[in-house]
């Protein structure tokens, strides 16, 4: 662990053409940013993320989740550039580890791979056959002589197709030193980080290069590489899943966020969507059902259900068009067309089509519960808040308005009319 982490997060990132800091947009359910923090932690106990566009905001996210984080506020006015961006930062170890803010694929076994060997300077190198857009990297002899911007390139260095993937292992005496005398004299008029690898070989330092696969290094820099990266990153989720037992049906359809959990043997269907914290016990989810931040223990939903926040559904089958709110269902049957918020419903209770808990007066929201046994009959209404003691019966269309005790049947009906012939007086024979 004794290694010291820098993320450098403080880049506009206006190529997202967003409101939203580039680094808070979500992949798998989590901003990229915390996907680095991840990483990061599970080799580094002092990691620092530098900031600057919208830093406060940036920073509160990441304070409502992590608490051992250092923060640094680049001078981006007097210092730009990635250069600029170490202006300041403080790491504690011998050995600094720089990495982008905008790289979510980035995992724990890569960020490794660049801490060992003794070299001065570790830096990553991916082989491009189209380099555009990335800093040249100048190779020999297997060390690194210098790094390139594009912009400074010269027509030959352009098709060098050697790239600066963009994280670096650096002894942090070196990097103590370097980072004040770098010059903004180039295209850009930045600090450039990547000026540190001359100076480093100009005093004989070993400099050399680590191949990554392109694949985790990819920076997200727009809406298009987010959701190249989300697509990359569903796959991993799903292939581990699959690996640890659960099946899926066309995988391709399926979404699920990086936070679920799964437990036992699950089947998904095509088209399922599992967001937020879920956890999934032997679970069947039917086509194209959703499931948030709910736990669904030997319980079957769909094909179309809506399970949302705070759910609890156990030993349960929930149908069609069956939508879910904080509710816990325990051995409960509700087969089509419902809503069910806000409730408790106990064992071996029957919930008829078109059932509604109105669980909200306008101002608001009210709890309904259900004993075991309960019969609630098509199209009733329970009106909450509202109380159903055990072994009730709820007929048809019955709007329950107060609460039933044990043994009862609970009806409201207006007395059916018949009037006979009435069709052939109105329409004829
Ligand atoms: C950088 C490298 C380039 C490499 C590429 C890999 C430099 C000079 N160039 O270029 O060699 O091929 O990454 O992706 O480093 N940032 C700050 N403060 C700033 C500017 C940037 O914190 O003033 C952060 C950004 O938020 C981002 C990272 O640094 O996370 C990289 O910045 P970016 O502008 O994407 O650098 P590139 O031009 O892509
Ligand atoms: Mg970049």
């Amino acid at each position: 662990m004794s290694i010291s982490i820098v993320i450098l997060s403080a880049g506009r990132g206006s190529r997202m053409k967003s409101a939203t800091p580039k680094v808070l947009h979500t992949i798998s359910g989590k901003p990229m940013l915390f996907h680095a923090i991840d990483a990061s932690q599970k080799i580094s106990d002092d990691i620092t993320v530098v900031l600057y566009h919208q830093a406060s905001r940036v920073q509160e996210a990441i304070e409502s989740e992590y608490n051992n984080i250092n923060f640094h506020i680049q001078d981006v006015e007097q210092f730009p550039g990635t250069g600029g961006a170490m202006r300041g930062v403080n790491p504690k170890y011998k050995k600094t580890l720089i990495l982008n803010g905008d790289m979510p694929l980035i995992t724990q076994n890569s960020l490794q791979l660049l801490t060992t060997g003794d070299a001065d300077i570790n830096m990553s190198v991916i082989k491009l056959s189209n380099p555009n857009g990335y800093g040249r990297v100048l190779i020999e002899n297997n060390k690194v002589k210098e790094i390139i911007e594009q912009k400074d390139c010269n027509l030959s260095q352009l098709n060098i197709n050697s790239v600066n993937a963009g994280i670096y292992c650096v002894d942090t005496e070196l990097l103590n030193r370097y980072i004040p005398k770098l010059s903004n004299d180039n295209a850009q008029a930045e600090y450039y980080l990547t000026d540190i690898i001359k100076m480093a070989v100009d005093e004989e330092k070993t400099v050399t290069p680590i191949y990554v696969k392109e694949e985790e290094f990819k920076g997200v820099n727009s809406k298009f590489d987010l959701a190249n990266a989300e697509v990359i990153m569903q796959n991993r989720i799903k292939k581990e899943l699959m690996e640890e037992g659960t099946i899926m049906r066309f995988p391709e359809t399926i979404y699920i966020d990086c936070r679920a959990t799964f437990e036992g043997e699950n089947i998904l269907e095509n088209g399922v969507t599992i967001l937020g914290e879920s956890k999934l016990i032997n679970a069947h989810i039917k086509t194209n059902s959703v499931i948030e931040d709910s736990i669904i223990e030997d319980s079957d939903v769909g094909p179309m259900g809506r399970i949302r926040p705070l759910s609890y559904l156990k030993g349960t089958h929930v149908g069609n068009f069956v939508e879910v709110k904080k509710s816990t269902l325990n051995g409960v049957k509700a087969g089509h067309l419902s809503y069910i918020g806000d409730a408790s419903i106990d064992e071996g209770s029957n919930i008829g089509a078109g059932v509604i808990t109105c669980n909200y007066d306008g101002k608001k929201k009210y709890k309904t519960t259900i004993g075991k046994n309960v019969f609630v009959g098509s199209d009733s209404q329970l009106v909450a808040p509202v109380n159903i003691e055990d072994d009730v019966m709820i007929g048809a269309g019955t709007t329950v308005t107060k609460d039933v005790k044990q043994g009862s049947l609970a009806l409201t009906r207006t007395p059916l009319k018949l009037i006979p012939n009435f069709f052939y007086r109105f329409f004829g024979r």
